[in-house]
């Protein structure tokens, strides 16, 4: 078998989670002497489209991490990507609390939809919620780790590639987190101990918004109207997309739950968490 392309594909809303599988995959794709392509699967249209992937394809999968899992958003998504006995690796990136189950969930995903995951990483991205929590990560340490271990991860897929059983043989990759069934979603308290409900809650606009319209551009759910911003036609999922990718700063919460729990999270995550990697290897299971 011989590896053409490596993908760094991901759903990405502030764009943390592609940045490190960016940068995973453009040192893998070096490293194996491949092309390197990506697919932004952040947006209605590329999800809904979905792709197929092939044995020549080395797939770098990233999601961020909601509630302690895979965006629950994206679980139908998966049914129209097919991995066509793809390799895949693993990434999900979190705003320095915890994934949970969420790795363990997408090893589970990409398994089931036809890749063969050899690798799988958590790494740290700036919290969607915030712009203090992990702030500016991933950074240049996380990235330095992101393209050691895109090199680790190609010189194993390159190796699994020449091997005459197969990758069919590979026992599956062991990542931290509870077997399916997983946890349940993370649920955030108040003071009191009240589970604190977000679902509803929706971005404001402030005087600032000059209705560019790029809010209603950037939302991977769709859910702005473009022809006034003010107006939601769909979900909000709290992503952070409109909020800090506006150029006018002109959006905002007020809801008080959100903004407690976000507070919390600020005040009680100061210590940095670092990224996790882990390997599958022809004998057994390494981690590090
Ligand atoms: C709804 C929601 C729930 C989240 N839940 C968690 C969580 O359980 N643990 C955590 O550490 N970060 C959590 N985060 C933060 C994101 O995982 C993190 O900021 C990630 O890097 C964002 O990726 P992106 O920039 O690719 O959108 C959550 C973010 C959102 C929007």
């Amino acid at each position: 078998m011989y590896i053409k392309t490596v993908w760094a594909a991901y759903f990405s809303a502030t764009q943390t989670t592609k940045k490190t599988v960016e940068a995973i995959a453009g040192e893998a794709a070096q490293s194996c002497g491949a092309a390197m392509k990506c697919w932004d699967w952040t947006l209605p249209q590329a999800r809904t489209e979905g792709k197929a992937f092939s044995e020549e394809d080395v797939v770098i999968f990233g999601t961020p991490v909601y509630a302690g899992r895979v965006p629950n958003v994206l679980l139908g998504d998966f049914e129209r990507i097919s991995g066509g006995g793809a390799m895949a690796v693993a990434v999900c990136s979190y705003g320095n609390r915890h994934y949970d189950d969420a790795l363990i969930e997408l090893r589970d995903l990409l398994e089931r939809r036809g890749f063969r995951v050899i690798a799988a990483a958590a790494f740290i991205g700036e919290h969607s919620f915030s712009q203090t929590l992990a702030a500016g990560r991933p950074d240049k340490e996380d990235l330095r780790i992101a393209k050691q271990f895109g090199a680790r991860a190609a010189a194993l897929a390159a190796s699994l590639a020449q091997r005459q059983d197969g990758i069919e043989s590979l026992p599956k990759l062991c990542v931290p987190g509870t077997e399916a069934p997983y946890r349940g979603y993370y649920r955030p308290q108040d003071r009191s101990g009240n589970f604190i409900d977000i679902r509803r809650v929706k971005p404001l606009t402030s005087e600032a918004c000059n209705a560019c319209g790029l809010c209603a551009k950037l939302c991977p759910m769709g859910s702005i109207a473009l022809q006034d911003v003010r107006q939601f036609t769909g979900i909000c999922i709290k992503c952070g997309a409109c909020i800090k990718r506006c150029p006018q700063k002109a959006r905002y919460y007020d809801d008080s739950g959100y903004l407690y729990h976000k507070e919390e999270l600020e005040e009680g995550l100061k210590r940095r968490a670092e990224p996790e990697l882990f390997f599958s290897s022809a004998c057994g299971i390494e981690g590090e």
